[in-house]
This record gives structure tokens, C-alpha cells and sequence, in this order.
């Protein structure tokens, strides 16, 4: 599989800066596709109770810990690399009156600052696209999980066969180093240690939400943007997300959600 010259680096560039803001300004400050509901539908999947340890890999502004922690009453680290999300995360947490359940690290997802089996559940959502290694990120993920716990995310996929002209614009633009396959993941999943593992190939919605996407930028989001960023950022992005349109109506790129279970000792 075809890896492009994207680093951590070029990934913490990203959101210390106007594409992090344009994200959350289509996606809302819990940035993955299908918002609260599908924080909902994970957690249910999960089994995420007041009693649960989490652990928030890739957590950005923090919108998800808040979701969990607001709803279930659990306790929830949020691991990023980039210091501006993870002081903006901290900076609304605080706002929200949720800090005494929740905390932020910076860390980097390959080297966990974790000690073993230290968390109940290892979640992520739309963001380990964005991660270098993910079969390391999976390893992490089981050891900083407690015997019987379980890893939930969601992530954006390939689904089809592409060429390098279609595959490397469409990388290049989310700054994705590559992207995983439904089978893939879960091929990681079982290599790292997890006993039973559950997927969902939820790729039916993504075209939609690429839809509405495309729709909100060239809409009401069109003025601020331009205003704000330049007409450049704005053509790049409405360029970049009619690449995607295209590809996730061909059936070449979409979303997967996956349980797992880390075996008992
Ligand atoms: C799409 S956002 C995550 C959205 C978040 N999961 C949510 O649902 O609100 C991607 C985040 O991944 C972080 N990230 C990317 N690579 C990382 C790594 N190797 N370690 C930790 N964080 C990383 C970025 O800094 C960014 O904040």
C-alpha cells in the first residue's frame, strides 16, 4: 500500500492552524462525521458507564470526552499530539465545569504516556487516518488496556482499488500518511492481541456527509472563510472535498467502526 511523506509534524501543522478551525466549523467541535450520534451509537457499542476509564486517542478539542463525560458520568483522558488542540480542549473542558473527570495529555499515539492496563476502554473516532504506524497504535492501544477491556473506534477507510492519481490528491489534501482497509484494521487488531473483534463497514452515510460538507462550505460558510483564511484556502478545500465526494460515491473510500476485546488474563 502506497504511503505518502506525511509526518506528525506536518499533522500538528495542520490543526495548530486554519484547516484545524475549518474542520470543527463543518464538522462541529466534536470533529468526525455523523457528530453526537455517532459518540452515541459508539458508546452504546462500547458499554461505556459511569464506572468506565477512558482513554480518547487523537482527542483534538475534546468535544467526544465532554459527550462521555457529561452523559455517563466516567472519567476520560484525552491523548493528542498538537498542543494548541490540547489547550483548547483544556481551556473548554474548564468552561464546561468537567475537569474534575476529565484531563489531557500531549503525547504522540505511537509512545503512549500511559502505564499498562491502566484504562477500561481505548476509544478513537475519525482520526487514526492521520497516524504513521497504525499497527503500533493498535499494540499501544492493548497495552494500555486492561485485561478484558475493550477498543472502540471509527476511522476512514479505503474501500476500493485506486491508481496513484486518484489515491495521492485525495491523501494529500486530509494530510492522511495513508489510510487503512475494512480487513485491515481488523487483521491489526487480531495481530495486536484482541480476542474478539467486531466490525461495521458504515460506509453507506459518507457520501452524504461529504455532500453536506461541500454544501455548508460553498454556502454559508463560503463569506467567513474567505474572509478569514483567503479565497485560496477556501477553492483548496472545496477542490479537496469534491475529490472526496467522487471517491466515496465510487465505492473507493468510507468508514468503518470496530469493537474489540482484549483477552483476560
Ligand atoms: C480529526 S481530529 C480528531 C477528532 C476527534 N477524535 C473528535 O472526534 O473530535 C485529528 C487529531 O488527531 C491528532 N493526531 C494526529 N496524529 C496523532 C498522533 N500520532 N498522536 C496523537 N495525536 C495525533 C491531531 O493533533 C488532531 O487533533
Amino acid at each position: 500500500m502506497k504511503r505518502l511523506d506525511v509526518c506528525l509534524e506536518d499533522v500538528q501543522e495542520v490543526y495548530a492552524g486554519p484547516v484545524g478551525v475549518l474542520w470543527e466549523l463543518l464538522m462541529g467541535e466534536e470533529i468526525h462525521v455523523g457528530g453526537w450520534e455517532d459518540t452515541e451509537r459508539l458508546a452504546a457499542l462500547a458499554g461505556v458507564t459511569a464506572n468506565t476509564r477512558i482513554l480518547d486517542v487523537c482527542s483534538a478539542l475534546g468535544g467526544p470526552a465532554r459527550h462521555l463525560a457529561g452523559r455517563f458520568g466516567c472519567r476520560v483522558v484525552g491523548l493528542d499530539a498538537t498542543p494548541k488542540m490540547v489547550e483548547e480542549a483544556q481551556r473548554r473542558t474548564e468552561a464546561a465545569a468537567l475537569s474534575r473527570l476529565i484531563s489531557f495529555r500531549l503525547g504522540d499515539a505511537l509512545a503512549m504516556p500511559f502505564a499498562d492496563a491502566a484504562f477500561d476502554i481505548v476509544w478513537g473516532q475519525d482520526a487514526w487516518c492521520y497516524v504513521t504506524d497504525k499497527a503500533q497504535l493498535i499494540r499501544e492501544a492493548c497495552r494500555v488496556l486492561r485485561p478484558g477491556g475493550t477498543i472502540a473506534f471509527t476511522d476512514w477507510v479505503r474501500t476500493g482499488a485506486m491508481d496513484d492519481a486518484i489515491y495521492e490528491p485525495l491523501h494529500r489534501f486530509m494530510s492522511f500518511p495513508y489510510t487503512e482497509t475494512l480487513d485491515g484494521y481488523t487483521v491489526l487488531l487480531e495481530d495486536a492481541g484482541f480476542a474478539v473483534v467486531r466490525y461495521e463497514d458504515i460506509s453507506g452515510t459518507f457520501p452524504a456527509y461529504c455532500r453536506e460538507y461541500r454544501r455548508a462550505l460553498t454556502t454559508i460558510l463560503r463569506e467567513p472563510i474567505c474572509e478569514r483564511f483567503g479565497e485560496e484556502l477556501f477553492f483548496a478545500a472545496e477542490q479537496g472535498i469534491a475529490g472526496w465526494i467522487d471517491a466515496a460515491e465510487r465505492g473507493l473510500v468510507g468508514r468503518g467502526r470496530w469493537i474489540g476485546w482484549k483477552a483476560d488474563e
